[in-house]
């Protein structure tokens, strides 16, 4: 590993997961209206779908956590915010020209295991109804090993899910005490088990490098346990610290936390031990054993990504169900009221709950694509024509220094990440970023790149 680089690199860098970032969306207000029009072309261009509906209760606080949730014990919360997602998805049925091929389906939270297995069931049946499911699909939900029941996992088998992403973080169960999860290693193992002699064809964990107090030891350990119980896929993630934004980040000492080439010392050693256990990197943060559909999809270049993170399928529309979930019909963006009460009360006087969106023009949507590439498959190119692009020369010309510490190569036709490169694909992707560089922020917005 090379210390100087990711000293040289480690800077604040967004991840991606939509270009342009979420900072930079222009439209403060959204009308509904724009939405739709927007929906109804991208469904017209293509029929195929996804979901995203996000289920945001949690019963207890993870202190690291960056996602958007909303901590309760009071399982009276479930019924009501079902029926304005209902209502919601209502909204968006009967706007399309026609009936939707449902080819992604992802419960995200929060934590969907909150919610009933019965009060999951009413509500996937009542959107399932309104659509065609394909046989090749993908249905996926967020499973918190603490809460998820057999119950749980029949239902969703029942409605088509054949993926599950189990929230692991560590094995080690001091560490995770430490940022206040309650989970035991047998939990985890009984959730896979379980999950596994349902039906269940793809197992995921989530696992964090850069938790306070994480050491190469605990990532031996995961690495113990992934080879033992084997998931089909695991996202590794770079811990995300932004105390501004989640105040329970301040619950653990900043000088706890691995930073720069200690953190990242953290991901290559589990790399490696991925690696010789037969996992494949995937993009960025996630690994994939050789028959899992990711897997494929990489090999055969077909991998997307988008707010859910990788995925084999790509569809034009993504709707965005729930508190702050996000849509995407590929020329446009639009987000949810974010807190329950305002998503639920707009929801329930019948109007879509949108308070913020980006209309992308022809420059957003060719920097997306670069950047798309660039996350799949590490590399992105252009035609004798596009290079005239200034938005392209630019971005170029900020790759140079890259390209100096052996992280690119630009060839006439297209820039190429280098085996080293792929440590520093968000400070790559960044060189692309035209809003960005014509407005860097004033405040802290995005976390470290390593
Ligand atoms: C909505 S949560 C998972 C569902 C469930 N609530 C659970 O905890 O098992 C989605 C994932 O985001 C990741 N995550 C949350 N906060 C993060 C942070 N600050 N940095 C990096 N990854 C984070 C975790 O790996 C987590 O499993």
């Amino acid at each position: 590993m090379n210390a100087d680089l990711y000293a040289k690199y480690d800077i604040a860098a967004p991840r991606y997961t939509s270009y342009p970032t979420v900072p930079y969306w222009s439209d403060a207000e959204f009308p509904a209206k724009k939405w739709l029009t927007h929906v109804k072309r991208a469904f017209t261009a293509d029929p195929y779908i996804s979901l995203y509906i996000h289920l945001p209760f949690c019963e207890s606080l993870c202190t690291y956590c960056g996602c958007n949730k909303h901590i309760t014990k009071n399982h009276a919360v479930e019924h009501p915010y079902i029926e304005a997602v209902l209502k919601e998805w209502k909204m968006y049925a009967a706007a399309l020209p026609g009936k939707p091929i449902l080819r992604e389906l992802h419960l995200g939270g929060g934590t969907p295991t909150f919610f009933h297995p019965e009060n999951l069931r009413f509500l996937l049946e009542n959107i399932l109804q309104d659509v065609d499911v394909p046989e090749h699909r993908d249905f996926g939900f967020e499973a918190h090993p603490w809460s998820t029941t057999e119950a749980h996992l029949q239902t969703l088998y029942d409605l088509g899910f054949r993926r599950i992403s189990i929230g692991v973080q560590d094995f080690d169960e001091d560490l995770m005490k430490l940022v206040n999860r309650s989970q035991t290693i047998e939990s985890v193992e009984q959730c896979t088990r379980q999950a596994r002699a349902t039906g269940f064809e793809s197992v995921n964990y989530d696992l964090i490098f850069g938790l306070p107090k994480q050491t190469l030891a605990h990532i031996r350990t995961d690495a113990h346990y992934i080879s033992q119980l084997r998931p089909d896929r695991i996202a590794f993630y770079s811990y995300a610290h932004v105390p501004w934004l989640k105040r329970s980040q301040c619950a653990y000492s900043e000088a706890d936390l691995p930073t720069g080439a200690a953190k990242r010392q953290l991901y290559e050693a589990g790399r490696s031990w991925f690696e010789a256990d037969g996992y494949a990197e995937i993009g960025m943060d996630h690994f994939a054993l050789p028959h899992d559909a990711l897997f494929k999809a990489m090999r055969d270049g077909t991998l997307h990504r988008n707010f859910m993170g990788y995925t084999p399928y790509k569809t034009r529309l993504m709707i965005g169900l729930g508190a702050s979930a996000i849509g995407d019909t590929w020329d446009a963006f639009a987000q949810n009221e974010k807190t329950i009460a305002d998503y639920q009360r707009i929801v329930n006087e019948g109007r879509l709950p949108i308070f913020r969106g980006h209309c992308l023009d022809a420059e957003d949507q060719r920097v997306r694509l670069h950047i798309l590439h660039l996350m799949t498959r590490y590399e992105t190119g252009w035609t004798a024509e596009e290079r005239e692009d200034e938005t392209l020369t630019a971005a170029l010309a900020r790759l140079e220094p890259l390209m100096a510490d052996g992280l690119v190569q630009i060839e006439p036709f297209r820039v190429r990440v280098t085996p080293e490169g792929r440590n520093f694909l968000r400070n790559i992707c960044m060189a692309f970023d035209a809003h960005y560089w014509r407005k860097q922020p004033e405040g802290k917005l995005f976390s470290q790149a390593v």
